[in-house]
């Protein structure tokens, strides 16, 4: 990719904050935009140069702000306009760029526009009732109204949702309170893309685009349960995508993210390929839920934990890096907001905390393309603790919770299960020192800190050369001067269940990175693979390692003797 016009984004090491749970500055529990611009400095000494933030709009904050009730206006829980132009001040001054969540797949039902659309007596609902999709009920064969599909929600529970005045259901694929708007409506169109412009226009650098691969519906209404085909990946959407891109992404050099699971090559270069007109990184999930269990029906699907398939993670990064080569640039992430902290996940939150956190780093980081670092993930912060249901705020864990127990789970698999997958896990208050709530904020934060801050926080880390925030800076530091968002990597053994070893080549050296990805010790051909070229540049262990037996997590990167 080095022969495409550089652009500013083909240097982007991206951190992600989760806004409600960064930094809360005013002390009413709850993270905010000068919370962010407090810790600008912190990311800056990172290594950070972009910064995502997760929706900052007006919201009743049902799915923590990814219900928008107001697409103009800052949420008061996370402060004002000032502060959001003071934020991109801030960024830009310090050379950083500021991407926005935009939510494009649905609206509030607190939304000006849902509160005309739902109400027949409203002036202006004849022009607004078109925004969303709606239903007439079917009827069974006692002549009782029904729902029009037996179609499921990404929360859980039926899509539909039905509004008495009109006699009608209207369509929500995430929470009842969240309805999705109808992308054949040129009025609504017209509507978002005047919000997109209003943030161009206060100078935000891009933009992650949420639910992207959602925003066609099969109109035909066909039966399916869950019915996921029926409103994800449509070929329409994509026809959306390239207008917004033509007329507001591309002529504003934006750096655009989409997320779309379930992409192939085909799709994904269409989406974020190098003459693409919809997105520049495209977001998918392959490698995140490769630990699932299809024999447990209590709490299934991505609630069951299950044996992690490491062939399947290095075959989806081979798979994907593979795709993006000369065509376009690759995401390296482990995980967003949506799915557990990566050291519980896939590494081990307990006995080999550090070391595990350090693995996972060490094999991800040496990637080719644009990273993605999620906010707490650089001082392995876990999952939660959390022993009561009411601890966990997120929308989806209550309906979830009441299935597992329909299907015959017990309250302790039921808790488990959340305890392992749900998406607070990743959503816990930033960890800045061990004291009162973990230096987040002066008051209860609105979801728990985790009791683990005494041990795992920033303050602690910074003084210590051996933590796993100095291994971030210096695999950030890494990844810049030998330029790895362009580099190249080699699988060895991709089959190999409990190694992750690949050879990257940089700008300068080649590194041999191997890993130990499992909580046993084992042993690599080491004569064979160093071949008396490399040597040792930087492990996860407490002393220096050496030969061929690998304890449990433990990482080594080894260099290249000659440079290029
Ligand atoms: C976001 C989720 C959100 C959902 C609905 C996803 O893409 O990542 O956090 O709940 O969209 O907006």
């Amino acid at each position: 990719m080095r022969y495409l016009p550089k652009k500013w984004w083909h240097d982007a090491i991206i951190y992600q904050v989760y806004l409600r749970s960064f930094q809360d500055s005013n002390h009413d529990g709850i993270g905010d935009i000068q919370g962010i611009i407090q810790r600008v400095e912190y990311l800056k000494s990172l290594g950070i140069n972009t910064i995502w933030i997760s929706p900052h709009y007006d919201s009743p904050m049902d799915d923590n702000g990814y219900d928008v009730k107001d697409f103009f206006t800052v949420s008061p829980d996370y402060g004002t306009l000032e502060d959001f132009k003071q934020l991109i001040h801030v960024a830009h001054k310090n050379q950083m760029y500021v991407i926005t969540d935009l939510v494009l797949n649905h609206t509030s039902d607190e939304h000006p526009w849902f509160q005309a659309a739902k109400d027949p007596n409203h002036p202006e609902h004849a022009y607004y009732k078109d925004f969303y999709i709606w239903h007439d009920p079917k009827q069974d064969k006692n002549g009782e109204n029904t729902l029009p599909t037996q179609w499921v929600s990404w929360f859980g529970g039926p899509v539909w949702e039905y509004v008495e005045a009109l006699n009608q259901y209207y369509l929500h694929i995430f929470s009842k309170k969240m309805p999705d708007l109808n992308w054949r409506n040129k009025n609504m169109k017209k509507a978002l893309k005047a919000a997109i412009q209003f943030w161009i226009d206060l100078g935000v650098d891009g933009f992650r685009i949420d639910a992207s691969n959602h925003l066609e519906k099969n109109w035909d209404f066909p039966e399916g349960k869950p019915g996921y085909e029926h409103f994800s990946s449509l070929p329409k959407h994509h026809e959306y995508l390239q207008e917004l891109g033509r007329e507001l992404f591309k002529p504003n050099d934006l750096l655009i993210l989409g997320e779309s699971g379930g992409a192939k090559r085909q799709e994904a270069l269409q989406y974020a390929g190098k003459d693409s007109h919809e997105f520049n990184l495209l977001i998918h999930f392959e490698h995140c839920w490769a630990d699932g269990d299809d024999t447990n029906k209590k709490t299934p699907g991505k609630w069951a934990k299950g044996t992690i398939d490491l062939a399947h993670i290095k075959q989806s990064f081979a798979y994907w890096i593979d795709i993006f080569k000369e065509e376009g640039f690759h995401t390296l992430f482990w995980h967003n907001h949506d799915q557990p902290r990566i050291v519980s996940h896939y590494g081990d939150d307990a006995k080999y905390h550090q070391r595990s956190a350090k693995m996972l780093a060490m094999s991800l980081y040496l990637l080719p393309g644009i990273p993605i670092v999620y906010y707490g993930e650089e001082i392995g912060m876990t999952n939660v603790d959390y022993e009561q249901l009411s601890d966990f705020r997120d929308v989806e864990v209550f309906t979830e919770y009441d299935n597992f127990i329909n299907n015959g789970a017990n309250h302790g698999e039921a808790m488990q299960a959340l305890k392992d997958r749900a998406r607070d896990n990743a959503r816990t208050p930033m960890q800045w020192h061990d004291g009162p709530f973990a230096g987040f904020s002066k008051v209860t934060p609105w979801i728990n800190v985790n009791g683990n801050k005494t041990t795992i926080n920033v303050q602690q880390q910074q003084t210590d050369e051996h933590s796993i925030l100095s291994l971030y800076k210096t695999l950030l530091k890494l990844r810049k001067e030998e330029d790895l968002a362009y580099g190249a990597v080699d699988f060895y053994n991709i089959e190999d269940q409990n190694t992750f070893n690949t050879l990257v080549s940089g700008k300068h050296h080649d590194y041999l990175m191997l890993c130990n990805f499992k909580d046993t010790p084992i042993k690599q051909p080491m004569d064979t693979l160093l071949d008396g070229a490399f040597t040792l540049y930087l492990h996860n262990m407490p002393t220096t390692p050496q030969g061929s037996s690998f304890e449990p997590y433990e990482a080594r990167i080894y260099r290249k003797k000659s440079e290029k």
